[in-house]
């Protein structure tokens, strides 16, 4: 799998694309199906996104270059980061809800999990009673999650032209395993390099804030969950020490710097509101959407 540099593809591309083909496709089916009126019952049949993928796929054939999901993406890919209470989920569930209500297809999804076998894997990482885990042993999984997320949703929905907002990815691996577990940065992004094939998101979003208020406003989540769903355990890193998470931000900070294009700190010391409003004004200066 190499997706660097080629996917997900500009939308603005895509759809010049996407008109370019329907009119191909409008030009051969007649001729292929047998009449109009046949066309007319095909086209109704298919959903409007079916025809233009497969109108695509039929334009990438003819045009050398032939159709792949993964060649093809046109989707927008979009990470969250930041410590565990730093307001993801709820950051989250804010901007899937401004996006589709301007008719912005969006897929939202979690790391470690996502998919079936990750949820399962999930488990394991997160429930306080696994002990005795090895730093090497939690970072192999983490990334066993992540292989099955990209090849099972992430590559999908991107090329089903789709926004997907992803809480966590590899700069977690990176944060938590490399920099709390002192794994390095080294060997994460070897790994990145071998089992996600480089992909990279468009944007990440960085919450950023004190450890003692998002490990505080983590803990009173937890608590209040706890209550709720007693058999939802995901509390294994919430007993690591203050230490522990400071090195986690200080490498979260490192690679923002490190990669400014890519990464964006978002102060997230306000309201939920408020910081909802910066990171819209964030998506949309920087996608366009
Ligand atoms: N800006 C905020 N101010 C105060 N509390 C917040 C804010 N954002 C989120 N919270 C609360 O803090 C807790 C952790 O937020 P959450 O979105 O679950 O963080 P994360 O997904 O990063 O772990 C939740 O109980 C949430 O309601
Ligand atoms: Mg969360």
């Amino acid at each position: 799998m190499d997706f660097s540099g080629k996917a997900p593809l500009d939308f603005a591309r895509g759809r010049l694309f996407d008109y370019a083909a329907a009119a191909l496709l409008a030009s051969v089916l007649p001729w292929k199906t047998g009449g109009w009126g046949s066309l007319f019952a095909t086209a109704v049949k298919l959903s409007s996104n079916k025809l233009r993928r497969a109108a695509r796929a039929i334009f990438s054939c003819l045009s050398s270059s032939c159709y792949h999901p993964d060649v093809a993406a046109r989707g927008k890919f979009i990470t969250f980061e930041g410590l565990d209470g730093s307001g993801k989920s709820t950051q989250i569930e804010k901007l899937a809800r401004a996006l589709r209500s301007h008719g912005v297809p969006v897929a939202v999804t979690r790391e470690p999990g996502g998919t079936l076998t990750g949820e399962r894997i999930r488990e394991v990482l997160l429930h306080s009673t696994t002990s005795g885990l090895s730093p090497l042993a939690e970072m192999a999984l983490m990334f066993a999650s992540r292989a099955q997320h990209i090849h099972e949703v992430i590559l999908p929905a991107l090329a089903d032209g789709r926004v997907v907002l992803c809480d966590r990815f590899t700069d977690s691996t990176e944060a938590y395993q490399g920099a709390g577990r002192k794994l390095g940065t080294k060997p994460v992004l070897a790994l990145h390099e071998i089992l996600c094939g480089g992909l990279q998101p468009e944007l990440t979003i960085l919450l950023d804030n004190e450890v003692a208020f998002s490990v505080e406003r983590a803990r009173r989540r937890n608590r209040k969950h706890k209550n709720v769903r007693p058999d939802k355990d995901e509390n294994r890193f919430e007993q690591e020490s203050r230490t522990f998470f400071g090195r986690v931000r200080h490498a979260y900070l490192a690679i923002a710097t490190r990669e400014p294009q890519r990464v964006h700190v978002i102060n997230a010391r306000g309201t939920p509101q408020e910081t909802h409003a910066l990171i819209r004004e964030l998506v949309r200066k920087k996608l366009k959407i």
